[in-house]
């Protein structure tokens, strides 16, 4: 069934939990995200983000995210991930996602805040809730790190005026994650997520989910991180997967098979991932 973010949001703070939000560009990710939260009977957030549009567009893959979600017996978000501009963000409702994030990170601070609130308004005629983003996480969404990237830490004071003026339901802000792979240790700034957390009163979102260790995620969730966003890894095990099918069995001709390699790679990669995540 589908939830609103608010709801998933509640569901997190109440259980002191985070919720998992899964990239589902391909169809035996999001096989593997919906599988994975119906084993465990856990609400989940499947999302698209833009810079996964040359995979599939949110026209194509939308429609079976929105779909598949509604026929699950759990509580399922389908959320545009990283929506670059007003008009992706509306692409994405128009499809029947009922949640989303404005990234305008990268512009100024007033013209970030502008183009939120244009979304904000947009949402708001809906009933769905958005999450924005504040500073600047180094890397891409579809797993490429630039090695130059450099880290914009969240600034506190600027978070509770961002929060207080654009309305957002949860705030991705920068604390020490990097999206896709770690060329170093990640350095964690725990004590930035709550002041972030009390200062703004939203939930903390977490970019860059692949690559902390259950401790690591347990931490930033006993400070206010309420919604992690995973992707790479689960990727990353579903290529693996294929690989290795492809190594044990040399006289194959045909792709298929490395989509069911791939499903259940992922499927056993997000099973360790909610583990953690939901404290089961
Ligand atoms: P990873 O690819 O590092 O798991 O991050 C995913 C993400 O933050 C998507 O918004």
């Amino acid at each position: 069934m589908l939830i609103s973010l608010h709801d998933a949001l509640a569901y997190a703070e109440e259980k002191n939990c985070a919720i998992a939000a899964v990239n589902t560009p391909t169809f035996e990710m999001l096989l593997a995200a919906i599988r994975t939260a119906e084993r465990h009977r856990v609400p989940l957030i499947l999302q698209h983000a833009e810079v996964h549009e040359p995979i599939n567009t949110i026209e194509n893959i939308g429609p079976a995210m929105v779909e598949l979600a509604r026929r699950s017996e759990v509580p399922l978000v389908v959320h545009v991930d990283h929506g670059e501009s007003f008009d992706y963000v509306k692409r994405g409702f128009d499809v029947g996602f009922n949640s989303a994030m404005i990234d305008a990170s990268v512009l100024p601070y007033e013209e970030n805040l502008a183009v939120t609130r244009e979304v904000v308004a947009l949402a708001n005629e809906y009933g769905y809730g958005v999450e924005a983003e504040l500073g600047v996480m180094p890397g891409r969404e579809d797993g490429r790190t630039e090695a130059s990237a450099q880290a914009l830490y969240t600034d506190p004071d600027r978070a509770e005026s961002f929060v207080r003026d654009s309305g957002v339901t949860a705030l991705a802000c920068s604390f020490g994650t990097v999206h896709g792979l770690y060329r170093a240790e990640p350095h964690l700034n725990y004590d930035l997520i709550d002041t972030l957390r009390s200062r703004t009163g939203v939930p903390i979102v977490m970019h860059g989910g692949s690559g902390l260790s259950a401790s690591e995620y347990r931490d930033c969730i006993r400070r206010g991180v309420r919604k992690i966003n995973y992707y790479t890894y689960a990727d990353k095990a579903a290529f693996e997967a294929a690989q290795q099918h492809v190594a044990e069995n040399p006289d194959t001709f045909t792709f298929s098979p490395l989509t069911v390699a791939a499903t259940a790679a992922v499927e056993e990669n997000l099973d360790e991932l909610v583990r953690v995540l939901y404290g089961l």
